[in-house]
């Protein structure tokens, strides 16, 4: 049987509304990227743990996997003013590699209880601490305890839709020639696993 792609994309497509900003911080030198993979880890409520899924090609993912830690923010969609802050956060950390210089240091940030930055114009976060990973051949599914968590602002969570449709052009054309060599590379390790 020759697999449905287009019913796989209906059923999968956007089941992770939201964006959230991930930082870490290794040996001094920070980072972060934007991800749309982020989840809740565990049912109890007293003892929080998050999942996130870092494909192998990007800076971000060998710092968490050699430091351990991480911070995962959510973003605001408002007020309207917060709006346009979230969209540079996003722009910032998602479009560029930090392999090609510093992206943390255009943002305010305070050090968590890790060590990780936190983003303080992001609307809440959490900070974990790694406690499983997985090799998932393209990228690592990091399980983490959560430490530390804060909500910084009031308004509601940025979701990728309306994000994305505010974004400039030049900026989604950027994305594009950032992610086209990725999803190269998470084929190429795709095949490796396969022989
Ligand atoms: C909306 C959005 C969602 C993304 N989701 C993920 C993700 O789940 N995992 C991942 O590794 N990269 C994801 N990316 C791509 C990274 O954010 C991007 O490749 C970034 O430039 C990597 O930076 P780094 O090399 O400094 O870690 C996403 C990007 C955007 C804009």
């Amino acid at each position: 049987m020759t697999l449905d792609l287009k019913a796989a994309a209906t059923t999968l497509n956007g089941l992770r509304p939201f964006p959230v900003a991930v930082t870490t911080i290794l040996n001094g030198r920070a980072n972060g990227l934007m991800s749309l993979s982020a989840g809740a880890a565990s049912i109890v409520p007293e003892a929080p743990r998050v999942t996130i899924s870092l494909t192998k090609y990007n800076l971000t993912h060998d710092l968490v996997l050699e430091s351990g830690v991480f911070a995962m923010h959510l973003l605001a969609a408002t007020p309207e003013e917060q709006f346009a802050i979230s969209l540079d956060i996003l722009m910032g950390l998602g479009g560029s590699s930090g392999r090609d210089g510093d992206k943390i240091s255009q943002f305010r940030t305070k050090p968590g209880v890790t060590g990780t930055p936190i983003l303080l114009d992001a609307l809440s976060y959490v900070e974990g601490r790694v406690v499983h990973s997985l090799d998932i051949d393209e990228s690592t599914l990091f399980v983490a305890d959560v430490v530390a968590a804060e909500q910084l602002h009031d308004g509601e969570r940025l979701r990728v839709g309306p994000a994305w449709g505010a974004l400039p052009k030049e900026w989604i054309e950027q994305y594009d020639r950032n992610h086209h060599p990725q999803l190269e590379s998470a084929r190429r390790y795709r095949e490796q696993a396969k022989s």
